[in-house]
């Protein structure tokens, strides 16, 4: 028999949640039980337009309620610590939205608590959770780091280990050691009237928005935080519009980010080794009419086009050239990230089991601390 479902409980009615309720409603073994606003109506409104059973005034009662398992908490930045404190103190499993606070204390501070109240936590940072992202992960352990260094101390710590076990020398190149990172993430003014992204206060800015992915690009491919960060921002009316930071790791590695409110729609990343790169031009959500692809450039000048394995059958082969249709990526990436953390909630975390949940939250905690970092080289 089947378990019974996992019950979500929405905190706030914004913009996100038009995209992730659909999702946790539609991914197997989840339900959406109950959405809150602060105000009643709103409230209503939602849960009409998402066709959910509770609309419930204010975040504090829907904690209370009994037939909420987990929430998903859908506000801006600066609320994420208060709320997810008081999910843990009701004993309520947690998905909480990017970023995950103001800082890495706070970040800290949310995942001691989860630990304390064993109950599950979980950032929505759903680019981790795409099959392309283990592609990725299989390639970076040909990057053969060089001993006693920071990265051969973080990669045994690595992302997915369980997941992308395929055997890395059939790939037929090597990444070689890690030498570059770099991402960019921007959005045109991808704001809305009264938006927190404009609000220093909520945790407004692009470093936090937008510097998150790129930040977190940079920590998933080293398994590591920078010695030394040297950064600037355009700032207007006190938020930081655009950020550019260039970073170095204590192998020699460096990195380079960028993010900003004010410049074209970029998702990209470049993990540069000594013997090949990787090369992704949408890394935190394929293009909405192309399936999920990367590329892998060889120090030869070979270049070999990858997509994962669930968007094979996308592709047409005409003449010996494989080219991908028009259609978008396969791999759900929220729906495998709410997958995953319905998995957690299911584990029995007093097991003698490693706890899978670690690496997710290391890879929070460090992405959160490398902002805090460009934020203070920025001051
Ligand atoms: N993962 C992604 O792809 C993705 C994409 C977009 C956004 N996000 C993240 O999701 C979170 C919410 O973003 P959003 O774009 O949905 O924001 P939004 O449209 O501004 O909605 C935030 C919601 O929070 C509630 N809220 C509570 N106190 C508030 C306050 N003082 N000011 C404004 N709103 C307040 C409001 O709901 P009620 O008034 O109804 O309570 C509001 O609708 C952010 O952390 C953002 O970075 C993630």
């Amino acid at each position: 028999m089947s378990p019974l479902p996992i019950r979500f409980g929405v905190l706030g009615t914004g913009r996100i949640t038009r995209r992730l309720v659909a999702d946790l409603q539609s991914t197997p073994g989840a339900t959406v039980s109950a959405i809150a606003s602060r105000c009643a109506h709103r409230a209503r409104w939602a849960a009409d337009s998402h066709g959910i059973a509770a609309a419930v005034e204010g975040y504090e009662r829907l904690l209370s309620r009994d037939d909420v398992d987990a929430v998903y908490i859908a506000l801006p930045p600066s609320l994420h610590h208060e709320w997810t404190l008081a999910a843990c103190a009701a004993g309520k499993h947690i998905l909480c939205e990017k970023p995950v606070a103001l800082s890495a204390r706070e970040v800290s501070e949310m995942l001691d608590a989860a630990n304390r109240a064993d109950v599950r936590f979980l950032d929505a940072t759903a680019w981790l959770h795409h099959e392309r992202t283990f592609q990725f992960r299989q390639w970076l352990r040909t990057a053969t780091p060089q001993p006693d260094t920071a990265l051969a101390a973080a990669k045994p710590d690595e992302l997915f280990a369980d997941e992308s076990a395929a055997a890395s020398e059939s790939l037929g190149f090597r990444v070689g050691p890690l030498r570059h990172v770099s991402a960019a993430v921007s959005f045109l003014n991808p704001f809305q009237n009264g938006d927190h992204r404009l609000d220093r206060s909520l945790g407004g800015g692009a470093l936090l928005d937008l510097g998150w992915y790129a930040a977190g690009m940079i920590r998933f491919a080293t398994g590591d935080l920078p010695k030394r960060v040297y950064a600037t921002a355009v700032m207007r009316d006190g938020i930081d519009v655009r950020v550019s930071a260039t970073m170095r790791f204590a192998d020699e590695t460096t990195a380079t980010l960028s993010c900003g409110f004010d410049t074209s729609t970029r998702k990209w990343c470049e993990i540069a080794g000594a013997e090949a790169s990787i090369v992704c031009d949408d890394f935190t959500r394929p293009w909405a009419d192309k399936p999920a692809r990367s590329w892998v450039h060889e120090a030869s000048g070979k270049v070999h086009t990858f997509t994962p394995p669930s968007e094979l059958d996308g592709l047409t082969n005409s003449g010996g050239i494989t080219a991908p249709v028009s259609r978008p990526s396969r791999c759900h990436q929220e729906r495998e990230m709410i997958s995953r953390l319905i998995g957690w909630i299911r584990t029995d975390a007093s097991a003698d089991v490693e706890k899978p949940w670690q690496q997710f939250h290391d890879q929070a905690l460090q992405t959160q601390t490398l902002l805090d970092t460009i934020a203070a080289a920025i001051e």
